[in-house]
């Protein structure tokens, strides 16, 4: 039997709509939940995403502001910026667009965002205090993950969870919160020997790893949930995720599509975080 499809567009809209109530109660009590994104330089796919972030801002109700520099901007500069938002009490979230020119140290700038404002979920501090099971900004995919597969009423406690990818951002975190969920995990990543021995054991499967098509319909055990994270431009200009989407239809339970799956989901939770920032201010 085919595959259910995992809308992420409409779970975003319904999430995005009851957003839009919380933020309607955070104004009626005087405050403006507003996010900064700052981006450096003009990377197209950067460009891109910072759209949809400003889009699902503006359908919620959040105030966004996009501060965009030059190539040239040197990291003191940068830092000089973020450190005057950490001091702004009208911004409840920072987020400084990744990736960032070679000449600036990635790891010095989101140590430099307060972790108050850290609404990527990227600081070591929340890091640290979401390995420790502990309420903080999650990042954005990552959670996003995990609200599409609750959504439709997957158990993850006990399951088999195989990530394949272990960024930062989203390999490395997406297991940590499915560790949090009681879930059992494995990793898997480039040096991995005979993927497909781990991939074909695994009850949910997310595919993180940045190539087209790369996990195929006989790598996939058959009823399982397939989460896919891949954003990859064919040459043909087809957008495809890091799965063969009509072979995993057929053998999965659970799918995401791209686009359409994850990376809606992924800006919902940017909005999250931000008025929950703006919440918290007013605790
Ligand atoms: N670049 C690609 N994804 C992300 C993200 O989630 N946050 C930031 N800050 N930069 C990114």
């Amino acid at each position: 039997m085919a595959a259910t499809i995992i809308d992420g567009k409409e779970l975003s809209k319904t999430k995005r709509s009851e957003l839009a109530v919380e933020v309607e109660q955070i104004k009626s009590r005087g405050l403006l939940p507003k996010l900064v994104v700052i981006l450096v330089g003009d990377n197209p796919a950067s460009v891109s995403y910072i759209r949809g972030k400003q889009k699902a801002a503006e359908e919620i109700g959040v105030g966004f502001k996009l501060e965009h520099f030059p190539e040239s901007l040197s990291e003191n500069e940068l830092l000089d910026v973020i450190e005057s938002y950490n001091n702004n009490n009208e911004y409840h979230g920072i987020l400084v667009q990744l990736p960032l020119p070679g000449h600036i140290n990635e790891t010095a700038v989101v140590e430099k965002i307060s972790p108050l404002k850290d609404v990527d979920g990227f600081h070591p501090i929340n890091i640290g205090r979401m390995m420790t099971g502990q309420d903080t900004f999650l990042p954005c995919t990552p959670a996003g993950i995990v609200e599409m597969i609750k959504s439709v009423g997957v158990e993850i406690a006990g399951k088999n969870v195989v990530v394949v990818g272990r960024s930062n951002i989203v390999g490395k975190p997406v297991g940590q919160l499915l560790l949090n969920e009681h879930a059992t995990v494995t990793y898997c990543h480039s040096k991995t020997k005979d993927l497909t021995s781990y991939t074909k054991e695994a009850d949910i499967l997310v595919a993180a790893v940045g190539r087209a098509n790369f996990i195929k319909g006989n790598q996939i055990k058959p009823g399982a949930v397939v989460i896919d994270v891949g954003v990859n431009r064919l040459d043909t200009g087809k957008l495809v995720g890091d799965v063969a989407f009509d072979e995993a239809k057929e053998v999965a339970s659970f799918l995401t599509p791209v686009p359409g799956g994850v990376g809606p989901m992924t800006i919902t939770m940017l909005a999250h975080n931000t008025v929950q920032s703006a919440k918290n201010s007013l605790e």
